[in-house]
């Protein structure tokens, strides 16, 4: 039987950045849209779930071999209505025994990687060019939002620090350029109708409505944003590691 360190690629001793390191990586890999597959793509993170959890291996093996997850309670229960949606199989998927729901997917990209190469926010074949290059997955990657979430706290939970300073609505120090996908905010009272059109969303209080999102944080030097930022120090919840 296959364990869930096989999956991710690395032993049983593995220290939890290391664990972290490789499920990122191979989430991405795994991922429908980067030559992966539903089916594994949903064995990565269930393997990376049951490392996280400690469970035993031995339930590791009962889920894998009913196709459960640890988390599918939290997703499909009794709030599930009140959820973002969730991506699933499609008809067309090879992958016919695997019918597990998933959250929504976030794609993400650091804005100074455009700067670097010369790209452009509009460039439809943005996130083609960031795959092609070897980014590390601080800058380019994929994480899982879970129902409730904001797109910050999900990149937080994915171990990624992304500039924040109130985490309330109230600057725009989370700014994120949503590229593809869309992003329902429980409040505006800061972006000008000028920058929503542009695709700009806040993270912290942000949610994904669609099952995929391609996003570029870190957009200070967009027109109009740095003025709207405040220094994080101002908030006595703000992390010492915001780079704010
Ligand atoms: S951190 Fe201030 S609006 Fe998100």
């Amino acid at each position: 039987m296959v364990s869930a360190y096989d999956i991710l690629g690395i032993t049983a001793s593995a220290d939890e950045e290391t664990v972290l390191q490789a499920y990122r990586a191979r989430v991405k890999e795994a991922h429908p849209d980067h030559g992966g597959s539903l089916a594994e793509f949903n064995r990565v993170r269930r393997a990376y779930t049951h490392i996280t959890s400690e469970a035993s291996a031995d339930q590791f093996e009962t889920e894998t071999a009913t196709g459960t997850d640890a988390n599918q309670d939290v997703a499909q229960g009794s709030n599930a209505e009140s959820t973002p949606p969730s991506s699933s199989v499609s008809p067309s998927d090879n992958d016919t025994e695997e019918t597990e729901v998933v959250g929504p997917t976030v794609e993400y990209l650091d804005y100074e990687v455009l700067d670097e190469y010369g790209w452009e926010l509009t460039d439809p074949d943005l996130f083609a060019k960031a795959d092609a290059v070897d980014l590390d997955s601080d800058t380019h990657g994929i994480f899982i939002v879970e129902p409730r979430e904001s797109i910050l706290e999900a990149a937080e939970r994915y171990g990624l620090f992304w500039p924040y300073a109130c985490r309330g609505g109230a600057c725009a120090n989370c700014a994120v350029a949503i590229i593809d996908g869309a992003v329902e905010m429980s409040v505006n009272t800061i972006l000008t109708q000028g920058m929503l059109d542009q695709g700009v969303r806040l993270s912290c209080i942000g949610q994904p409505v669609t099952s995929d999102l391609q996003v570029v944080f870190n957009i200070e030097q967009l027109p109009g944003l740095r003025e709207l930022r405040l220094p994080a120090d101002q908030f006595s919840t703000t992390r010492t590691d915001d780079p704010s």
